[in-house]
């Protein structure tokens, strides 16, 4: 039987001092596909809102939208944890909104764990859900369903005052109870400050090397996005590569050479 990876799985690895693998996945073709690369998280990040659905930001994702995918993800999987995001608004009302979103999340997908943004005023949220058998994961530092209040997707913690903040943030949502912690854009002697401060594995993105895993999305690492960041190289150019393969396909078709 396939040993499934379990939130143990990472805590164990972070004591080791061993990274582990998180990726973002949609579907059942890249879940499978990345499970046979060796990643070891799949997350189900409501950046699908930005990668599959053209939307500019990730707040208009929808609950139903989000566990259309991780089930999806869910079934193309064998030994994966998989993570869904909460998308925007289904759990910052109260933490008996997020335990009832949780809920559909994990009985309709059957994933293993939730993602919520959101530092120090989670930090109820999250001891809520931890108490009642949840599995949370916490995201800190650029939070991009807030990115109205931000004005901007930019790094955050580079100031003093922010990069204090983000750091008792880090301390909060793992003293109530979170099992990992994916920190975003922030500077990279702050991520290492945070995976030595705190017991939970941390996941980078855009935030260094000093992070327990890393994380990054799919279309950015296999170069189907029209631009990455700056800190998410391209491993390869699938875009030119289908792009090409569909266009070789189509003049078949249009001089009559397909089908033969
Ligand atoms: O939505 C997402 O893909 C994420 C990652 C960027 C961490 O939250």
């Amino acid at each position: 039987m396939t040993k499934r990876v379990t939130a143990a799985t990472l805590a164990k690895a972070k004591a080791a001092n061993e990274k582990s693998v998180w990726l973002t996945a949609c579907d059942t073709t890249s879940a499978q596909l990345a499970e046979l690369a060796g990643v070891d998280v799949l997350l189900v990040g409501d950046s699908l809102g930005n990668t599959i659905l053209g939307y500019e930001t990730t707040i208009p994702v929808t609950l139903d939208q989000m566990i259309h995918h991780t089930a999806a993800v869910v079934r193309g999987r064998s030994k994966a944890w998989v993570v869904c995001d909460l998308p925007f608004g289904t759990y910052q009302t109260s933490p008996e909104q997020a335990f009832e979103t949780s809920v559909r999340v994990l009985q309709e997908t059957g994933c293993d764990a939730v993602k919520l943004e959101g530092g120090i005023p989670m930090a109820e949220t999250i001891r809520f859900l931890a108490e009642r058998g949840i599995a949370v994961v916490a995201h800190i530092g650029l939070t991009p369903q807030s990115v109205k209040k931000f004005g901007s997707f930019k790094a955050r913690g580079k100031n003093p005052a922010e990069y204090d903040a983000i750091l008792e943030d880090a301390r909060a949502v793992t003293e109530a109870g979170a099992v990992a912690l994916v920190i975003e854009a922030v500077p990279d002697e702050l991520a290492e400050a945070i995976t030595e401060t705190v017991a939970i594995p941390t996941v980078g993105i855009g935030a260094g090397a000093g992070c327990d895993s890393q994380v990054l999305v799919w279309h950015d690492l296999l170069g189907l996005s029209e631009k990455n960041p700056p800190f998410a190289p391209a491993y390869t150019n699938l875009r030119e590569q289908i792009t090409t393969a569909i266009s070789a396909w189509s003049n078949d078709v249009k001089s009559g050479a397909f089908p033969k």
